[in-house]
């Protein structure tokens, strides 16, 4: 019967297949310059238009905003990159409050990364990872389209990001730098694997949020207005968690994914996102042992307070309890502890196991859909997947779902791998802004 009530999670190949073409003409959709006003997968290009030859050097600062941490980094490039960083809270009323408010503790942050680290005598070049969805108008110009994760600062959606951070530093009047780069996490990504790998072309998220980037041509890119030529290409952000907010995610939404998205900051919105990433993912696992306890098939019919609590099954408990060995739950048994449950059975600990094995069974074969077209559209013999974010670093059977299901849906003779990048938004910065900076040259 749990196999049953689980059964609405599970995405045969068919299924899989639908979710690869509905994928296929969102982007396309997105990338149409008729048609990206009614896409739901963005594709903004993001001005990065060539990848790193590993030879880029230079002291650059970097701030990164969007994911578990807000950070301000140092970074050094050379031969070896060497990163120096802190992390700041951003606390709730900031997330939720005025954008200026947003912009002052950014700031302020900043100034006192630059006075501790004794960096004030020096004008530095500053890349801004800015993790959420972006029009971009220039390498140092973003407008917000919408808050997405747990922001909704008012006054921002609409404007320039880079402009906002400007003014709240020339409101302070103590900090020099030179904004040269706004990127998002998945350039980020992209770039710092590009560095020493040179089969890199995607970028991948799976950490608070979900999205991927890849380098397109732009020939590709209808919505492209500026010159297509040195070089013809760019990297298009796809904020494709945005998938199946108008609707064709439908056949596969579950009552789980209904109630997640209602009780959510922005119902309606983000819907791909919300079945994938770490935000939810939790909460899904939470909704299906909750439906499970009232259909009387687990801890005997008896639910706890703490379970009924919105968010008390963290993201990060599927991780621990999938990270059991097979036929040992101490893992499961410590956290249903934590969730009131003294006296769980054995019984009661495969099945809780088995939703959270189907929950992140499904979040990675999504996941899968989405970079299985994107490698087919990018139709190269051997494509490297930059990947990062906290989902896909601390799941144990993440990768491997991965790239089980990817190897089904791609063309035959592409070949791919799916590889750890390592500070996107602090190398992957400096990067974008070193990269910028030698086209800027060679024109
Ligand atoms: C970090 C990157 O490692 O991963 C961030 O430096 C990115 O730029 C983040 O936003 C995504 O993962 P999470 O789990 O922190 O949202
Ligand atoms: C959200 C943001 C997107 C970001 C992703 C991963 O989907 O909209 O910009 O890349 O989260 O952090």
């Amino acid at each position: 019967e749990v196999q049953e009530i689980c059964q609405s999670l599970m995405l045969g190949e068919e299924l899989m297949r639908e979710v690869c073409d509905r994928m296929e003409e969102e982007i396309n959709k997105g990338l149409g310059k008729d048609t990206n006003p009614e896409a739901t997968v963005k594709c903004f290009p993001t001005y990065v238009r060539d990848l790193p030859n590993g030879k880029e050097n230079g002291r650059f600062l970097a701030l990164d905003l969007g994911g578990t941490n807000f950070r301000v980094l140092l970074i050094e490039l050379g031969d070896k990159c060497s990163m120096d960083s802190r992390i700041y809270a951003v606390p709730q009323p900031i997330m939720i409050g005025p954008g200026d408010g947003l912009f002052d503790h950014i700031a302020e942050c900043l100034a006192s990364f630059i006075k501790e680290r004794e960096l004030g005598d020096e004008i530095l070049p500053l890349g801004f990872t800015f993790s959420f969805p972006c029009k971009q108008e220039g390498l140092t110009k973003a407008r917000l389209a919408c808050w997405t994760k747990g922001f909704r600062c008012p006054g921002v959606e609409g404007n320039d990001v880079v402009e906002l951070l400007k003014q709240a530093i020339s409101r302070r009047g103590d900090v020099k730098i030179k904004i040269c780069a706004v990127l998002n996490d998945t350039t980020g990504t992209l770039m710092s694997c590009a560095w020493k790998n040179h089969n890199c072309r995607i970028g991948l998220i799976v950490g608070t949020g979900t999205n991927a980037c890849y380098m397109e041509k732009l020939e590709k890119v209808e919505l492209w207005d500026e010159d297509r030529d040195n070089p013809p290409q760019v990297i298009i952000n796809t904020e494709w968690g945005a998938f199946g907010d108008a609707g064709c995610l439908d056949f596969i939404r579950t009552e789980y994914d209904n109630n997640i998205d209602r009780e959510s900051i922005n119902p309606g919105r983000q819907l791909y996102e919300k079945m994938i990433s770490g935000m939810y993912m939790g909460e899904i696992a939470r909704q299906v042992l909750v439906h499970l306890v009232s259909q009387g098939l687990l801890f005997g019919g008896y639910t706890s307070d703490i379970l009924l609590e919105k968010g008390s099954f963290f993201t990060k408990y599927i991780s621990e309890i999938e990270s059991d060995k097979v036929g040992d739950y101490n893992n499961c048994r410590n956290i249903l502890e934590e969730l009131g449950f003294n006296d769980a059975t054995d019984a009661d600990c495969a099945n809780v196991r088995h939703v959270c094995t189907s929950v992140s069974r499904r979040a990675a074969y999504l996941a899968a859909a989405g970079v299985a077209v994107l490698l087919n559209r990018i139709n190269e013999e051997s494509v490297t997947v930059a990947v990062d974010g906290s989902v896909y670093r601390f799941h144990p059977h993440f990768h491997n779902l991965m790239v089980e299901q990817i190897s089904h849906l791609i063309k035959p003779g592409i070949k791919f791998d799916l590889m750890l990048s390592e500070d996107g938004s602090g190398r992957g910065a400096a990067l974008v802004a070193a990269v910028a900076t030698r086209i800027a040259a060679k024109r």
